[in-house]
């Protein structure tokens, strides 16, 4: 697992989808860069989210606010009071830590035994395995899985002001050592605001104090009145938005999983009071429909229900994500009545109501909000579409096969040779896809060796102008995923792309 993680990461920087940040300098932790791969692929994902939530929805609208806010939204929000990390140091290491983490990844390490055993029967019954039944009667199992089960409530039962000193009981019992020292001398659990801050204006005495957004979801909130009057918007509607979010993670890791500045892609969908948990289950199904649309594979996905949550929700459930150091939260699905609204109205002054001409009366809507991180969705994407293969030929080939419809570039233009007019015949090529599609070119090596680069990138076509290409202007055009090759006319290549990679 650790081995394809590194996998991964190499990966992203070997074929410029992500560097550190400020690299030169030595990086600044838990910041990324995403590069001339990276940038495409990102913006496919957002394309493809913001269609499928704003194109395709009549009762969806956009947003882009500012990532600087007044300052008065993060009192009302709860941010300022509540939105904190309970830390741990270790006395010895003086290391600190998320208590949190620390508790989810031994739990995970319990699930980690299990699924080894899961495993391990799958190979020994093959076909035959089947995998509920082993899991609801093989003792060790089952133990496992109680185990993991019992941390994780316990764990969030004290994840409050009152209970933190549970959280400090809870790694004690387990006999958590600091990871990188071993040491179990472990301080009380403190508190930490993650908001980063700022200061908006010229002179220290005269400054006001500001945070840098750590969800978009409030710029959506603070601006209902003004797109639901304007928009002429009748409940229920939606307000979609895709921007940076910033948050001051101290155990900041696993890649970009976990950032300091990162984006987010949430939508608030508003609705009658009494009706959100229809909607609930709506956009818990219209979000998994989506997420299966780009076949990453059913198998990694699970949903996990909350069974505890936020006082002002009342039904959430997060997506998880197989990644390669296992399932954890991708998107969260969650009904937060009217608490933000409400809240801003309060702080605010201001009506954030809606007035519904069929029940005649005025109501501050209830909240449907889906909320996924675009960094992590990358991270899902192009972690399970890195591929080892054994060819049949006996060698191997390291294959990135992303969604055709989210690959940075949709096709590579080669000319066989350097020489005889083919590489002018390309280049024709190239201005011709160029309009409709992101196309790249490359004359250098054997046609092998680009083959496997644009394989190793992502690119779902090869298209190889030869010698006959100047007879019967026909090209060769390779799939990525079948390594299939067709000689196809070369006014044929519009329709053919397009038929993979359209939306
Ligand atoms: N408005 C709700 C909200 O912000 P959240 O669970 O704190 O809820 C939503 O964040 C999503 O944002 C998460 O499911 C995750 O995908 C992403 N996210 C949160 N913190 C992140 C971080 N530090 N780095 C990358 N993505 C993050």
């Amino acid at each position: 697992q650790d081995d394809t993680f590194k996998q991964v990461i190499a990966h992203a920087k070997e074929y410029g989808y992500i560097f550190s940040s400020s690299e030169i300098y030595d990086g600044l932790s838990a910041v990324y860069d995403y590069g001339q791969n990276g940038a495409e692929l990102k913006k496919n994902i957002k394309e493809y989210w913001w269609k499928s939530m704003v194109q395709l929805h009549q009762n969806i609208v956009g947003l882009d606010a500012a990532i600087l806010m007044h300052p008065t939204t993060w009192k009302a929000s709860g941010h300022v009071d509540a939105f904190n990390d309970p830390l741990i140091d270790n006395k010895d290491s003086k290391k600190r830590y998320r208590a949190d983490v620390l508790v989810e990844d031994h739990a995970e390490k319990i699930n980690q035994k299990a699924q080894k055993e899961i495993a391990k029967a799958r190979k020994r019954f093959g076909d035959k395995f089947d995998e509920e039944e082993f899991i609801t009667t093989n003792p060790r199992v089952i133990r496992y899985k109680k185990e993991e089960k019992e941390i994780l409530e316990r764990l969030a039962k004290s994840l409050t002001e009152e209970n933190l000193a549970d959280v400090k009981a809870l790694i004690e019992e387990l006999g958590i050592a600091c990871p990188e020292s071993g040491s179990k001398n472990w301080t009380d659990v403190k508190q930490f605001n993650l908001m980063f801050g700022t200061k908006l204006g010229a002179s220290a005495d005269s400054a006001t104090d500001l945070y840098l957004r750590p969800e978009t979801a409030q710029g959506i909130f603070v601006n209902f009145a003004n797109v639901q009057k304007t928009g002429r918007m009748k409940i229920p509607f939606g307000i979609a938005q895709i921007g940076k979010a910033f948050r001051n993670e101290i155990v900041a890791r696993q890649f970009i999983f976990r950032q300091r500045e990162f984006e987010q892609m949430e939508m608030q969908f508003f609705v009658r009071p009494g009706e959100e948990l229809k909607w609930f289950e709506h956009w818990k199904e219209t979000r998994q429909n989506w997420h299966a649309s780009l076949g990453l594979g059913e198998e990694n996905y699970r949903f996990h229900d909350h069974e505890k949550m936020a006082h002002y929700a009342n039904a959430a459930t997060d997506i998880e994500f197989n990644f390669p150091f296992g399932f954890k939260e991708l998107e969260g699905i969650h009904s937060r009545t009217d608490f933000d609204l409400k809240a801003h109205e309060k702080h605010s002054g201001k009506k954030l109501q809606f007035f519904d001409p069929e029940m005649n009366k005025n109501y501050v809507p209830y909240v449907i909000e889906t909320s996924i991180g675009l960094d992590r969705m990358f991270l899902a994407v192009f972690s399970s579409s890195l591929k080892d293969e054994e060819l049949e030929d006996g060698s191997s080939r390291t294959v990135l096969k992303l969604p055709a419809i989210l690959a940075p570039y949709k096709a590579a233009i080669f000319p066989l040779v350097k020489k005889d007019g083919l590489p002018e015949i390309a280049q024709q090529i190239v201005e011709d896809l160029q309009w409709d599609f992101n196309i790249t070119y490359d004359e250098k090596d054997a046609v092998g060796r680009r083959y496997r680069r644009q394989d190793a990138a992502g690119t779902p076509f090869c298209i190889t102008i030869d010698h006959e290409t100047k007879e019967d202007n026909q090209v060769t055009i390779r799939h990525r995923d079948t390594m299939e090759q067709k000689r196809v006319p070369i006014s044929e290549l519009k329709n053919i792309i397009a038929k993979e990679v359209d939306f």
